[in-house]
């Protein structure tokens, strides 16, 4: 499973990279509205970051006008890909720029029949929303393993991106699932390198090794 970081801010896109982890960016309107940043700047600063695919998302909400909008930011840079909500007009948009040779990544999935429809009109990627499942007391997570035995079932190259990850719980999971990316808010990702053994273990190795030190000196 790939790490992608769910975030539009440059330091922590810098940190994750430099972790040697960072395979893509995903970021929303909600993102790029914390940052205050103009849109296709801001997108263009990502995708000179980072290799991977970076996910910029329209705003439009017609069939034409996302494809438009799609068109033009995907010109920023080779490695934009499109985010489209799975919808009735997003499935067409879909369908029009994975026709024109643009990566689609359909966002807001909740269902394996939204995600299934949603890789027959061309998406490279589908996004279910696990967190967002989970707090109106759905299994999240349930639906990204559906997707990944439905499109393992049916040869769908489609990949699965997990979505909406709270907790370093949800990224194993999401793993142990068959995801193919999981895209982690940046508080997340340093959780998961967090562990209480790792740091009272390290200051153990330390102490002793200083302590024979002194007694060699
Ligand atoms: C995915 O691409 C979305 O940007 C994101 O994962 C949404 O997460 P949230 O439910 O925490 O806002």
């Amino acid at each position: 499973m790939k790490i992608f970081l769910d975030s539009a801010n440059l330091e922590e896109i810098e940190t994750a990279r430099s972790w040697g982890v960072l395979a893509g960016v995903t970021t929303n309107p909600t993102l790029i509205a914390r940052e205050r940043a103009d849109l296709h700047e801001r997108i263009a600063a990502i995708a000179r970051l980072v290799n991977g695919p970076i996910s910029a998302e329209v705003t439009s909400t017609g069939a034409r006008e996302m494809v438009e909008e799609g068109r033009i930011l995907a010109e920023i840079a080779d490695n934009v890909v499109i985010k489209v909500p799975a919808t009735p007009a997003g499935l067409e948009a879909t369908a029009a720029l994975a026709a024109q040779g643009v990566d689609v990544n359909v966002t807001l999935i909740f269902s394996a029949n939204q995600a299934l429809l949603a890789a027959r009109a061309g998406a490279a990627l589908v996004s279910p929303f696990v967190g967002r499942l989970d707090d109106i007391n759905h299994d999240g997570m349930e639906v990204v393993a559906q997707c990944v035995q439905i499109f393992d079932l049916h040869n769908i190259d489609t990949q699965v991106l997990a979505a909406s990850i709270r907790h370093p719980l949800h990224v194993t999971q999401a793993a142990l699932a068959g995801a193919h990316v999981a895209t982690i808010p940046f508080g997340v990702l340093q959780r998961m390198i967090q562990h209480p053994l790792t740091d009272s273990g390290l200051e153990r190795f330390l102490r002793d090794w200083r302590e024979a030190q002194k007694q060699g000196s």
